[in-house]
């Protein structure tokens, strides 16, 4: 895949070092193995030496170029216990259970990139969604002018016009279950930056709903309107539209009949769909009907880079969102 290879050269000309939270995972040390092979990043394991080294072995896999770091006896865990206690004290944190707390390889993962020791983490394999995102968003937090995190996906859709060559960003469709109209605006913007920095794509951005400028009034539709009106006025730069119904945002004919005014709509190439219901419904229909290729969850809007895998996840899965968590930290 063109994306892909373009990801991974720009992955190489700057090498990143990231943390496999799910070390001792056999997908994670055959990852590993190719990343290290093709000096895609630099890697940390998290997990046991002694266990690492043997399922290596056992998988006939060369992950001697990684770093090992066991969240159970690592010299930083006591640095890592104390800086987490500081950032959660407030919210009822003792330095007692911060200690307890850091020794889980997710969230000892989570404070190796708070304290500066990677750049990235990826995780998921055998960890769902939510105990990935948690300790990223009590540590990591957002970045700066970002109030949520939010997800995207790059959807490769074969033999299709539209989008970018039948690439489109879709958003959000893994983390916000019900997004505020600001909310949804910043996840807007957030994605508007992944597809440039990530897919080199020039974003026009459709924000969805089942209404195309009024053609039904709902407060759902009420929403979606006034967050396609904060994105515009926080960032007059972007291309972004709303309210706008699907076919209206992707399909030109319907697009002059329905908002001929528009600059965005029957061009769009994001897709941001009004809440996490409608987007991870969205595309998995794309990816399973259409047979599209569906990139991600990526997460975005993290203070430093930190992406979930599904549990269904291949090695080569692994080893490509290494890559683009690689990137991201770039833009960092
Ligand atoms: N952006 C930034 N911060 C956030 C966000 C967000 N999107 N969501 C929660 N937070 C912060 C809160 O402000 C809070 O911070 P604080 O503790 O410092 O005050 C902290 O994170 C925890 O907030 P909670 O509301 O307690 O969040 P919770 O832990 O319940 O859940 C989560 C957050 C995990 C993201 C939840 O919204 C979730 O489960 N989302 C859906 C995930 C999912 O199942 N996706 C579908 C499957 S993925 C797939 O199909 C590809």
């Amino acid at each position: 895949m063109e994306l892909m290879n373009e990801i991974w050269k720009k992955a190489k000309a700057d090498k990143k070092r990231i943390a496999l939270a799910e070390g001792e995972e056999e997908r994670n040390l055959k990852a590993c193995s190719k990343i290290l092979e093709n000096e895609l990043a630099d890697i940390v394991l998290v997990g046991d030496k002694k266990v690492i080294a043997d399922k290596a072995q056992k998988l006939g896999v060369n992950v001697s170029g990684a770093e090992i770091a066991n969240p159970q006896t690592s010299e930083r865990a006591s640095a890592y216990a104390e800086a987490f206690y500081e950032l959660r004290k407030k919210k009822g944190m003792t330095l007692e259970k911060a200690e307890k707390i850091v020794k889980d390889p997710l969230y000892f993962a989570t404070m190796m990139i708070k304290l500066g020791d990677v750049d990235g983490m990826v995780s998921g394999a055998i960890h769902t969604t939510g105990d990935l995102l948690r300790p990223g968003l009590q540590i990591v937090k957002t970045a700066p002018q970002t109030s949520v995190v939010s997800s995207m996906f790059i959807m490769e859709v074969p033999n299709c016009d539209y989008g970018k060559n039948g690439m489109l960003l879709f958003a959000d469709c893994a983390v916000n279950p019900q997004p505020s109209a600001e909310e949804l605006a910043s996840i807007a913007i957030s994605t508007a930056e992944t597809a440039k920095s990530l897919c080199g794509i020039d974003p026009k951005i459709a924000m969805l709903s089942f209404s195309t400028k009024g053609s039904a009034s709902h407060d759902l539709v009420d929403k979606v309107t006034k967050a396609t009106q904060i994105a515009k006025e926080s960032r007059p730069d972007l291309s972004i539209d709303g309210e706008l119904q699907l076919d209206a945002a992707i399909v030109k004919e319907v697009a002059n009949l329905k908002a001929p005014q528009s600059d965005v709509a029957g061009k769009a190439n994001v897709l941001v769909f009004p809440d996490l219901q409608a987007g991870n419904i969205g595309y998995k229909l794309v990816q399973r009907f259409a047979k599209a290729e569906a990139i991600g969850p990526i997460c975005q809007g993290f203070a430093k880079p930190i992406n979930d895998l599904s549990r269904g996840c291949s090695a080569d899965d692994i080893v490509n969102v290494v890559a683009i968590t690689a990137v991201q930290a770039q833009a960092n």
